[in-house]
């Protein structure tokens, strides 16, 4: 039994303005003609699965339902989070729900904010990492990487698990190493970027958490014990759930279980964290820009410009993000917009 499980609390922060605390990246249409949930989910199909179990705040909720229902995806459940507390929390929630109806299933642990164009090769890896979470492992996607990146985890391969096989061990799990490290990493030709795709049982990564980070557990065991059932959502008491400590999965499990191994995948991945990796995946015209709505360049290259309303020019620029909505208009250099989150956060101190 696959169980999906969709994260989709996340704020993509570094996509301001397009991305905002009310309608977050998840939701938007930033690749093609369906949000990236929608993707999501829909990349999936060909498969066979339950549910689907979409985990997020409680404030996107008409927001998340309203977009499963416009892909016909009527049978679907969403955990509300009353307040954001990371990935480990999140995922315990959903494996505590599923372990309270009397199953243990397998958890296919997705971000709704990702892009995978090969969707065959995806669920060959799907496949494959089926058979080694049914043996009680944890398994991560991983992906070989192209840059020195410090917002991705980092995975050392270890052996195969089997002589045919095409998945390894874990030799070493590292999130978000430093620049210096990012770069030795990537020459040495080991490691894979961790894409933040996860598989196990439900009660195998309740064991781990039990082990690693038991007041984690502890605390969403909590927040869910004493919940009514409600009909359209999966509630979660506020004040247990506020006193829970907020960590990532990667943080709080990975770098620690020594049950984790790695299934490799080139299924054209991309964590569409930033403008830089939006302009990276989207297409480009003669000049390498990338422009959306009306947008008027000359002798511009390597650019990424999005004109919500009216016109939006510019004459001799490069490698420049210009992102301009009916409230807020972003200027940054191709290569920082890692920082954007920064204003992000001053926006948010000035109220
Ligand atoms: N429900 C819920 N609640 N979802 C959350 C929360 C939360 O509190 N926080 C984050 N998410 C969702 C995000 O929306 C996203 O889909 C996913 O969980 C991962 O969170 P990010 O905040 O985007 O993580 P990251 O990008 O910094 O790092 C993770 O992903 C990288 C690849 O994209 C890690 O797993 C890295 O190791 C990995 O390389
Ligand atoms: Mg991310």
């Amino acid at each position: 039994m696959l169980l999906p499980v969709i994260m989709a609390g996340g704020t993509g922060s570094r996509l301001w303005p397009l991305s905002r605390e009310l309608m977050p990246k998840q939701f938007l249409k930033l690749c093609g003609d369906t949000t990236m949930l929608q993707a999501t989910v829909q990349r999936l199909q060909g498969l066979e699965f339950e549910t689907p179990l979409v985990i997020c705040n409680e404030e996107h909720r008409f927001i998340a339902a309203e977009q499963l229902r416009q892909i016909d995806r009527l049978n679907h459940n969403i955990i509300l989070e009353p307040v954001g507390r990371n990935t480990a929390p999140a995922i315990a929630l959903a494996a505590l729900t599923a372990i309270r109806q009397g199953q243990d299933p397998l958890l296919l642990v997705l971000a709704a904010d990702h892009v995978i164009q090969d969707s065959e090769t995806f669920h060959q890896a799907i496949a494959k990492a089926t058979t080694l979470a049914q043996a009680d492992q944890l398994v991560t996607f991983g992906i070989v990487p192209t840059a020195a990146e410090t917002g991705y985890g980092y995975i050392r391969r270890g052996v195969a698990t089997s002589p045919t096989d095409q998945a390894f061990s874990v030799a070493e799990f590292v999130e978000k190493p430093g620049l210096t490290t990012a770069q030795q990493y990537l020459e040495s030709g080991e490691y894979y970027w961790n894409s933040g795709m996860f598989m196990f049982k439900a009660s195998v990564y309740l064991a781990e958490l039990k082990q690693f980070r038991p007041e984690i557990l502890a605390a969403c065991e909590a927040a869910i014990s004493n919940v009514e059932p409600d009909l359209d959502f999966i509630r979660v008491d506020k004040e247990a759930f506020s006193a829970c400590v907020a960590d990532s999965i990667d943080y709080a499990v990975m770098e620690k279980t020594t049950k984790a191994v790695v299934v490799p995948m080139a299924a054209g991945w991309s964590d569409v964290g930033s403008w830089s990796s939006l302009w990276e995946i989207s297409s480009k015209d003669q000049a390498h820009n990338v422009h959306l709505g009306q947008v008027f360049q000359h002798n511009s290259q390597h650019n990424y410009v999005y004109a919500e309303t009216g016109i939006v020019a510019t004459v001799g620029l490069q490698n420049t993000v210009v992102i301009q909505t009916k409230d807020a208009v972003l200027v940054a250099a191709k290569d920082k917009v890692q920082d954007v989150k920064n204003i992000v956060q001053q926006l948010k101190a000035a109220g």
